[in-house]
């Protein structure tokens, strides 16, 4: 039966996390290390990201801390070039790094908030991809995985969220599509995924009765772990999804499938993991 299920092993690939100090980053660096592949962590933030790196280090395989801020060109170039000087080549790339604002004032939201949101959130990622494809493009053989981090933001307008959030995100999914339509010829996969509310620090600054609402509001009972993604990263990374490209997996509990108005009828028993 184990044999089946190698579609999934990453032993031997080399992974690059950006945001993969914590939150979602963290989840999917670890899913990659799980099934066996090396991951590079690229962070803002040098405590948390060196601690992640130790504990995937535990999971017996090759990892380590790069300080990279994806708004910087030359810093993403570095990256790319200290990764594969460490690892020797780049297979799976996850652009998570990301941030969030909690402001629904768009007829006051400055000019220069904006600005830096879309730095991180829309430019930072496609100059990202841009030189991991063109590592991937340099290798024998050619080929990649990249998977992009959008958000349901990205496909429905929220609540707790803004204009700049919400463009940023949207653009995220249809770029995926652009970039796998170009990249196909490469072998390079390129797709995102949309996860809905995760209980990361991004999501700390909510209040337990909003909390409590996305609860109701979604199907499967209770709000996104980050250990959520595991499955949805592992089969984006891996040759399980070898024909598909340019795809947005949307990956939230059933939340956006319409219980808006009326709470939604919820799982009645207990997740199996948790019986
Ligand atoms: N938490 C949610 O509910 C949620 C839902 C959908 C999508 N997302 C998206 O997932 C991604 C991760 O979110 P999260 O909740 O884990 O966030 P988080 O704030 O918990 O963690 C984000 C990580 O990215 C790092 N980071 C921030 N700016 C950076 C930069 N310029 N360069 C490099 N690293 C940087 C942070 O240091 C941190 O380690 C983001 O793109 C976010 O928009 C989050």
């Amino acid at each position: 039966m184990k044999e089946n299920l190698s579609i999934f092993d990453l032993t031997g690939k080399t992974a690059l996390v950006t945001g993969g100090a914590a939150g979602i980053g963290r989840a999917c660096a670890t899913a990659l290390a799980m099934a066996g592949a090396d991951v590079a962590i690229a962070d803002v933030n040098k405590d948390l990201g060196e601690k992640t790196a130790a504990s995937l280090r535990e999971l017996d395989v090759k990892s380590f801390f790069l300080r990279c801020d994806v708004s910087n060109e030359e810093q993403i170039q570095t990256m790319i070039s200290s990764v594969v000087e460490v690892f020797g080549k780049l297979d799976i790339a996850v652009n998570n790094a990301g941030i969030g604002v909690i402001s629904d004032q768009d007829e006051i939201f400055p000019k220069n908030e904006w600005d830096k949101l879309m730095a991180i959130n829309l430019d930072g990622l496609w100059l990202c991809a841009k030189y991991q494809a063109q590592q991937m493009i340099r290798q024998t053989p050619t080929e990649g995985k990249i998977i992009n981090i959008s958000s349901i933001a990205g496909v429905v307008s929220l609540p707790m969220s803004n204009g700049a959030y919400d463009a940023s995100k949207s653009a995220v999914i249809h770029l995926t599509k652009q970039l796998a339509l170009q990249w196909g010829r490469f072998n390079i996969n390129v797709n995102s995924i949309s996860p809905s509310y995760v209980l990361t620090p991004m999501m700390s600054r909510t209040t337990l009765k909003f909390r409590q609402r996305i609860r109701d509001t979604t199907p499967m009972g209770h709000i996104q772990r980050p250990e959520d993604l595991y499955g949805p990263i592992l089969y984006l990374a891996s040759a399980a999804s070898d024909y598909m490209t340019g795809q947005n997996l949307i990956v939230d509990g059933g939340h956006t499938l319409g219980p808006w108005i009326e709470p939604a009828r919820k799982r009645e028993i207990p997740p199996p993991n948790q019986r």
